[in-house]
C-alpha cells in the first residue's frame, strides 16, 4: 500500500523555467527526449544537471553534446549507500533543482533520499504499472515477463517516486500492443518510442504546475486560459528516432 506523495497540493508550481536534473545509468534515450523537448520550448524548463552512476554511460555523452553539465557519482567509490546518496543529494541541491527525472537510473534509492525529493522526483517504467513492476523488474526482464504472460497490451508509465519501487502515483501512461511475433528487442523498441513521447509530456505538465497529487492519484489540471492573440504552447510532437 502506498500513501502517495501529497494531499491535494499542487506539486509543480515551481518558478519558471523549471530546473531539471536527470539521473541516468545507460543509453539515455529518455534523456535525449527531455533535452530536445526543453530545447524546443515544449517543456518550460531547463536540464541543468545530468548525473550518472555509471562512468561510461552513453547518456553522459548526450549531455556533453547538448552542453549540459554532467557528473559521475559512482556508488562503488563510496564507503556506504548513505555516503553515495549524500553525494548525489549534494549535487542536486547545489543546482537548486525543482524536479529530478530518473531516466534509466538503475539504483533503488533509500526512503530517506526519496523523502527529501518527495513530489519532485519522477521515474519512467517500460510497462503499464502496477503490472510488471517492482524490485528486479527492469530492462529486458520487464519485456520478457510481458511476453511470457501472454499479455496483448503493454506500454510505459511515468510516476512520482515513493519509497515503494515503481509504486508511486501515476502521472501518465501510454499503451503499446504486443504483436504475435514480438521479441524482447522489437517490444523494447516499440515501448521506448512511446517513452520518448510520454516523459516530456509528463515533465511539461509538472513544469506548468498542472499536477495535483491526491493520495495515490494524480489529477491533471486544465491548461490556464490564454489571452486572445497569444501564441499557444508548442505541442509535444512524437519524436523522431532518438536512439
Ligand atoms: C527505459 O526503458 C526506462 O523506461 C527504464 O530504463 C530504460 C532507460 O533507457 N527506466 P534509456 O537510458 O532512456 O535509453
Amino acid at each position: 500500500m502506498n500513501s502517495g506523495v501529497g494531499r491535494a497540493a499542487p506539486v509543480g508550481a515551481m518558478p519558471s523555467p523549471l530546473r531539471i536534473a536527470a539521473l541516468v545509468s545507460g543509453t539515455g534515450t529518455n534523456l535525449q527526449a527531455l533535452i530536445e523537448a526543453c530545447r524546443l520550448g515544449e517543456i518550460p524548463g531547463e536540464i541543468v544537471l545530468v548525473v550518472s552512476n555509471v562512468p561510461d554511460a552513453f547518456a553522459l555523452e548526450r549531455a556533453r553534446r547538448a552542453g549540459i553539465p554532467a557528473a559521475v557519482v559512482d556508488q562503488r567509490t563510496y564507503p556506504s549507500r548513505a555516503a553515495f546518496e549524500e553525494a548525489l543529494g549534494a549535487a542536486l541541491r547545489a543546482e537548486r533543482v525543482g524536479l529530478v527525472c530518473l531516466a534509466g537510473f538503475l539504483r533503488i534509492l533509500s526512503p530517506t533520499f526519496v523523502s527529501a525529493f518527495q513530489g519532485r522526483m519522477m521515474n519512467i517504467h517500460p510497462a503499464l504499472l502496477p503490472a510488471f513492476g517492482g524490485k528486479g523488474m527492469y530492462g529486458d526482464r520487464v519485456h520478457q515477463a510481458v511476453l511470457a504472460s501472454g499479455a496483448r497490451v503493454t506500454g510505459c508509465t511515468v510516476h512520482f517516486v515513493t519509497e515503494v519501487p515503481d509504486g508511486g502515483p501515476i502521472v501518465a501512461q501510454a499503451a503499446v500492443p504486443v504483436e504475435d511475433d514480438d521479441t524482447v528487442a522489437t517490444l523494447t523498441a516499440r515501448v521506448r518510442h512511446e517513452e520518448t513521447r510520454l516523459y516530456p509530456l509528463a515533465v511539461r505538465l509538472f513544469a506548468e504546475g498542472r499536477l495535483r497529487v491526491e493520495g495515490n492519484r494524480v489529477r491533471i489540471l486544465p491548461a490556464p486560459l490564454r489571452a486572445v492573440g497569444t501564441a499557444p504552447p508548442a505541442p509535444v510532437a512524437p519524436p523522431a528516432d532518438r536512439s
